[in-house]
């Protein structure tokens, strides 16, 4: 973990581990995307600003992070959608459970959202961790449960 606040500039919050592949081509696609816009979070979570007043940079961090949070918000409902078309295209068994899961993790991320737009500051760093835990177990688990199922039934 990155000491100070350059490094956290500098360093990705999540590097890709192909142990995160689940073999299927769209999600590890999508999912690699993912990372990307979490550590683009992350960036913006750590964004150092030089010039102008203390107000100012507080305004165009927190402008930032928004642009940041909405961006990964659209891009994991877009995700969610392409791996629930999967599931019912293929009569996945668990996709109840699964499709409970992305509802349970999109109402969660909902209300850190709206934290964040009334004005509490922490909810950035918090929802970075979040997403990032959330997500790289769900990967581990519950996607990859989804590709073994996907290419036995012959999706590449
Ligand atoms: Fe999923």
């Amino acid at each position: 973990m990155p000491e100070n606040k350059e490094n956290k500039q500098e360093q990705a919050f999540i590097t890709w581990n192909e142990q995160y592949d689940g073999g299927l081509a769209i999600m590890d696609e999508q999912h690699r995307k993912i990372v990307d816009v979490i550590n683009e979070l992350y960036r913006a979570v750590f964004a150092l600003k030089v010039d102008g007043t203390a107000e100012e940079k507080e305004k165009e961090k927190a402008e930032g992070i928004k642009k940041s949070i909405r961006a990964a918000v659209e891009y994991v409902k877009v995700h969610f959608s392409t791996e629930e078309t999967i599931m019912r295209k293929l009569d996945y068994p668990r996709y109840p459970e699964h499709k409970t899961r992305h509802e349970d993790f999109a109402r969660r991320v909902l209300q850190d959202v709206m934290r964040f737009e009334s004005g509490d500051r922490r909810v950035g760093m918090q929802l970075v961790a979040f997403l990032r835990d959330w997500l790289l177990e769900h990967i581990a688990v519950a996607d990859k449960d989804l590709a073994l199922y996907a290419k036995n039934k012959g999706l590449k």
